[in-house]
């Protein structure tokens, strides 16, 4: 399965710090947030990866991940020109896509946990599946409500009287329809092509599945700047207790077997010193 990241967007509501540099590109701790969500995806066995942004962002993203061969994977860059909204990602990445599946993720959107989307991947084979995940605040985001067996009965987009406390995170796994339907929807009233609108297109088919997410697992919010530092702070003490770091591509792609002993070797030969290059150097030695 192929992956797309969108990771454009106006970022104003960080502003001043969004100004020279996009919101993907700011760090959550020790990396910059988006290797939170390539982290997602890589795995999940995903390692062939559109990355979507502004056109002043996208040279910044290229030269901050470059082709991804340095991790085994490959990433190729997409331009939107205006944040016309998330669904508009599957129009841009069609020809990415080439009429098979894909998993978007949101380049602002950081998960700890198994969420086991390596399985669901690997068995996916029609429609839409999404994830529901309980917030104190489900106002602010789309929120889906499930019948008793599970089933998807509404999706809204930011409801002002929520009918569920399930949030739907910036993780979509779609079928080879998405395009298609993403570019037959109407602009909501905020101007945007609603990704509420896709997965409300795949619940009117009957082919929408919600995986709801447990207790174990993480979702953190970095869209304003007390949640900005809630997620750093989450991340550096899960990172400080365990003597891990989470979202770190090196390790994962070499303990995934995406890149051989030598080439990790090589990139970490090629780093300044820096505690990330030492954690690394620890990586190496325990797995050797
Ligand atoms: O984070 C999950 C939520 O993301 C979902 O629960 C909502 O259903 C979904 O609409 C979205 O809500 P937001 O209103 O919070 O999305 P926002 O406009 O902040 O955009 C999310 C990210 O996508 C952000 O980092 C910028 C990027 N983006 C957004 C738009 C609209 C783009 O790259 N291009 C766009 O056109």
């Amino acid at each position: 399965m192929r992956g797309i990241v969108l990771a454009g967007g106006a970022g104003s509501r960080l502003d001043p710090i969004t100004r020279v540099a996009s919101k993907q590109l700011q760090p959550v701790y020790d990396k910059p947030m988006i290797y939170y969500p390539l982290a997602t995806l890589l795995e999940a066995g995903i390692r062939e990866i559109l990355l979507i942004s502004t056109p002043a962002d996208l040279p910044r993203f290229e030269s901050l991940l470059a082709d991804g061969s340095q991790w085994g994977i490959q990433i190729s860059y997409a331009r939107q020109d205006q944040p016309r909204g998330i669904a508009e990602a599957l129009v841009i990445a069609e020809d990415f896509a080439a009429g098979e599946p894909v998993t978007l993720i949101l380049g602002d959107n950081v998960f700890y946990g198994d969420l086991e989307l390596e399985r669901i991947v690997a068995g996916f084979e029609t429609g839409a599946t999404i994830f529901g995940y309980p917030v104190d605040d489900p106002r602010r985001y789309g929120v889906v409500t499930l019948d008793d067996d599970g089933r998807p009965v509404s999706i809204e987009e930011k409801p002002e009287n929520p009918r569920s406390r399930l949030a739907v995170p910036g993780l979509y796994v779609y079928d080879g329809r998405a395009a298609e339907i993403a570019r037959n929807l109407t602009p909501s009233a905020r101007g945007e092509l609603e990704i509420t609108d896709v997965n409300r297109e795949y619940m009117r088919r009957g082919e929408l599945t919600v995986v709801t997410l447990g207790r174990g697992i993480a979702w953190l919010d970095s869209g304003t700047h007390d949640s900005l530092l809630q997620a750093a702070n989450f991340i550096a003490t899960v990172e400080h207790r365990q003597g891990l770091k989470i979202a770190c591509l090196e390790e994962i792609a070499y303990l995934k077997g995406y890149v051989d002993r030598a080439h990790f070797e090589q990139l970490i030969a090629g780093m300044p010193n820096s505690s990330y290059r030492q954690y690394l150097e620890r990586v190496l030695e325990l797995e050797s």
